[in-house]
């Protein structure tokens, strides 16, 4: 394997990075950790939404067969040749198991046919180092990560020293969306299309439980969901907009309540996001206007770089191997991979 001198790496990596872990199939280009030179993303929705969500066995399937044209298609947005890639990365958990194998076939054989080293990345800190993609971010921090597959409050203490202050006991966030969504009869996945309905509704129209479970940092939204359900039910003729935009109220009110929260116990004084729920409006402006009066500043993704997207993995490679160095060779696929544990 090449190895890259601490020199090369001052220059800035440039890194080819895939993300397949659940049903986008992503490839990007990232130079110095923070010039994206290309970030294509394939999403499977069509192939999943007559399902109601995603069915890990088609996802596979659908990796399979598009994967490489996204790889190639990166390469050649960005104009790079395999000469000047120095690193090749592959999300490797958590995420389903059919999935990240295929991404992390396509990197380590990249790698290897290529002589280049090989780093598998933790889909979750992946998210995190979204943000850092065009913002100069210097923990410590504390970032809110939302999406369909997981609700945290992570202190960054520096890159690569984290500790979970709270996470949700059941549902995550994006999946309380997407349940909702699915059984309004919205289609999948339910945050973006709830997101934009709300727009249009009355976020005042019902006031729905806020669950705070104790005075801890964890959430709980299999009760929101419930109530929801419940109130549709007893009022089947309720504007499917005002339900949206009351539910959403609430989701936001939860998240940013407790993030600041979290900000305040451990005195941080910067706060961020990420994850695909990271891309809804009302949790980005609720976020921002509630940490300005707080005196807190608030730093958010793109929302491109919010839902699946390699150029994040791409980010979250460049630091882990200009510290770390590459994943030994027979690094796996680990579906349940732990954030907090991945340093
Ligand atoms: O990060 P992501 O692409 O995949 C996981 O790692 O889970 O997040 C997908 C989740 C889905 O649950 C989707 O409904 C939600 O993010 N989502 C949103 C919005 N866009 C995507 N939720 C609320 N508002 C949005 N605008
Ligand atoms: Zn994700």
């Amino acid at each position: 394997m090449d190895s890259i001198t601490n020199e090369k790496a001052s220059e800035g990596l440039t890194v080819l990075a895939i993300e397949t872990s659940c049903d986008e199939t992503s490839a990007s280009v990232l130079s110095g950790g923070t010039t994206v030179l290309s970030n294509v993303v394939y999403s499977q929705i069509e192939s999943h939404e007559k399902f109601g969500g995603v069915v890990p066995e088609v996802a596979s399937r659908s990796h399979l067969q598009i994967a490489p044209k996204i790889v190639s298609d990166a390469l050649i947005q960005a104009q790079v040749g395999q000469d000047e890639i120095d690193l090749v990365a592959a999300t490797n958990g958590p995420g389903l198991i059919g999935p990240l194998l295929v991404g992390l076939s396509i990197g380590k054989s990249l790698a290897a046919t290529w002589d280049k080293p090989f780093i598998g990345v933790n889909h979750v800190e992946g998210h995190m180092f979204a943000v850092s993609l065009e913002h100069q971010l210097e923990p410590p921090f504390v970032i809110l990560l939302v999406a369909g597959g997981h609700t945290q409050i992570v202190h960054v203490k520096k890159y690569g020293d984290y500790e979970v202050l709270g996470s949700t006991i059941d549902d995550a966030a994006g999946e309380a969306y997407d349940k909702v969504a699915r059984y309004l009869g919205l289609g999948y996945p339910g945050g973006p299309i709830i997101d934009r309905l709300a727009a249009d509704g009355d976020p005042t129209k019902v006031r729905f439980p806020r669950a705070m479970p104790g005075d801890n940092l964890n959430f709980s939204f299999s009760g929101l969901k419930t109530a929801v359900i419940n109130y549709v039910r007893k009022n089947p003729n309720v504007e499917v907009a005002d339900i949206a935009a009351s539910f959403q109220e609430a989701v936001a009110d939860v998240l940013v309540t407790k993030t600041l929260r979290a900000a305040k116990s451990v005195g941080v004084e910067t706060v961020c996001l990420g994850g695909g729920v990271a891309a809804n409006s009302l949790l980005r402006s609720t976020l921002s206007a509630q940490s300005a009066d707080q005196g807190l500043s608030c730093h958010l993704p793109a929302r491109e770089y919010c839902t699946d997207n390699a150029a994040m993995i791409a980010a979250a490679a460049t630091w882990r191997f200009n510290n770390f160095g590459p994943s030994p060779d027979d690094v796996g696929a680990n579906p349940s991979a732990s954030f907090a544990a991945s340093e």
